[in-house]
């Protein structure tokens, strides 16, 4: 989808649907002061059919004999109360209605309220990623009509330099939430590893895969652990970006990749979703996502490091006993009192690794804890960092892209839980504060010197309903927050 900006009058353009978005109470005043086509009283309209401007509320009509010939209004409420998400979603219950017009989809929203940049990227991306559907799977997809272009109206011309991001940004959403969505008998970890590769050569990353016996020449034991009871290979990814030109920094994106979650020998049973779990891999997804988009919007002066231990977790002859012991690479053992708690054994090995390419920051995304979901719900991700600068920089990242995410403590005597009687470490703790235990586990795996965040995606990698932007299904959770976050918030030296 073409996207950009309009500085022309509406009464000229040749554009097909116009989305308007306008507040409560005076819209008359507010479409009083665009210049419509000849014949087009939209005021009138909306008052016959009761319109209010409520927050949300949608009201479309036609006009044939005009250009545009379709009218999408989107109630916006008070003025006073309007945040840049309320934009958002209006961008997305607009592009929604708009389906079945082929032509120019124009937008005119109160733009003012908030900075060019912001209102472009935020409206653009809710825009292109509401429309988005995954029909790969179905033998006769239903054709839909969608707008061919999308063209702001009302903003400053100079305000196009915004634009850019969008595309490659969504496109990494849309990545994400195509592997996330596809099952796990097509995303294999070998097929995951070889999208990876297909990304590297499209877009001029370097890529490196470890096979099992690379994995246990490095001593994963931990990740190589949660493997052994599948039939299909681990693919230990990793993807590197590096700018032209001098590396001021670098950092380490690291994501959670499991195929599929049966839990192990301790079985996923009742409540727990197992037909879910291909959903498993999502960390992963959101850092190959992130890559796409990386490479392709080429930030200056920073190196980024992707880097996912791919594998399943299930049961068969060789599969993890619980209670077995296992040696991760930087030498800890870890009794694995339950085999369900698996994405932490690939992360430790992953995070050592990643440790040892001494970035200035790493920060790991994973579908890790029921707890997380139980915390926070689907709309927001938990957060734990050792490190508040890079806590704060990410939790702007994730507001400014329009992704909820709250930081969760990391509290040190609640490791107390994961005393083994034998090992260094168990893999499980206590039901209560499950999601803070995990943390707590990886923080074991990562050098203290190095500052390290991890986000819990395990409620936001999915949604059962329809959020408008985010259409039901794969969320593609994480790819705006990082790329945001490397190419506007992290902290430049
Ligand atoms: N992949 C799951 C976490 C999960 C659960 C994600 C529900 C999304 C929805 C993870 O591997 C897991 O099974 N975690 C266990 C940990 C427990 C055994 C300590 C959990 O949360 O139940
Ligand atoms: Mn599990
Ligand atoms: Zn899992």
């Amino acid at each position: 989808m073409e996207i950009s900006i309009n500085p022309g009058e509406i009464k000229n353009w040749d554009g097909s649907t116009l989305i308007l978005g306008v507040f409560a109470d005076d819209f008359e005043k507010q479409l009083g002061k665009l210049e419509l086509p000849k014949g087009i009283s939209l005021a009138a309209r909306l008052k016959e059919n009761n319109f209010h401007g409520k927050t949300g509320e949608l009201f479309s009509c036609n006009f044939l004999e005009s250009t545009p010939n379709k009218f999408i209004l989107i109630g916006l409420g008070q003025p006073e109360n309007l945040l840049l998400n309320d934009l958002r979603k209006a961008a997305a219950i607009g592009a929604r209605a708009s389906i079945g017009n082929s032509g120019k989809l124009g937008i005119i929203l109160p733009w003012d309220l908030f900075t060019p940049e912001s209102v472009i990227k935020a409206t653009g991306e809710a825009v292109r990623l509401s429309l988005f559907e995954d029909n790969r799977f179905r033998s006769k997809p239903e054709p839909k009509v969608l707008p061919k272009s999308l063209e702001f109206f009302g903003i400053t011309k100079s305000a196009e330099k915004y634009l850019r991001e969008i595309s490659p940004i969504c496109a990494g959403v849309e990545l994400a939430r195509e592997l996330v969505g596809a099952p796990p008998n097509k995303l294999t970890p070998s097929v995951l590893a070889e999208e990876a590769v297909s990304i590297a050569s499209e877009y001029g990353l370097e890529v490196k895969i470890l096979n099992r016996q690379e994995c246990q020449e490095r001593k994963m034991g931990a990740y190589l652990a949660v493997a052994q009871g599948s039939d299909l290979t681990p693919k230990f990814i990793h993807l590197t970006y590096r700018p032209k030109g001098e590396v001021k920094q670098r950092v380490a994106l690291v994501g959670k990749g499991l195929t599929f979650d049966s839990g192990g020998y301790n079985l996923k049973v009742g409540a727990a979703q197992i037909e879910m779990m291909k959903f498993d891999m999502g960390g992963s997804a959101a850092v190959i996502g992130a890559a796409r988009a990386i490479a392709e919007l080429a930030p200056k002066d920073i190196e980024v490091h992707f880097i996912v231990a791919a594998c399943e977790n299930m049961v068969n002859g060789s599969a993890v006993h619980p209670g077995d012991i296992v040696h991760a690479s930087n030498g800890k053992t870890i009794e694995i009192n339950n085999t369900d708690a698996e994405g932490r054994l690939t992360l430790a090995d992953a995070l050592v690794y990643a440790c040892e390419l001494r970035p200035n920051a790493i920060v790991d995304l994973a579908t890790l804890t029921g707890a997380c979901v139980i915390a926070l719900g689907d709309e927001i991700a938990g957060l734990w960092t050792t490190d508040d600068h890079l806590g704060e920089a990410l939790i702007n990242a994730a507001n400014n892209s329009g992704e909820g995410i709250w930081r969760m403590p990391l509290k040190d005597s609640y490791k107390e839980g994961l005393k083994s009687m034998l090992a260094d470490i168990k893999n499980t703790g206590p039901r209560a504060g499950g999601s803070i235990t995990a943390g707590l586990f990886l923080k074991e795996f990562v050098d203290s010197k190095i500052p390290w965040a991890h986000i819990d995606i395990a409620g936001t990698v999915w949604t059962d309903k329809d959020r408008g932007i985010d259409p039901a299904g794969a969320t593609g959770y994480g790819v705006r927050t990082l790329v945001n976050w490397i190419c506007h918030f992290i902290k430049r030296s």
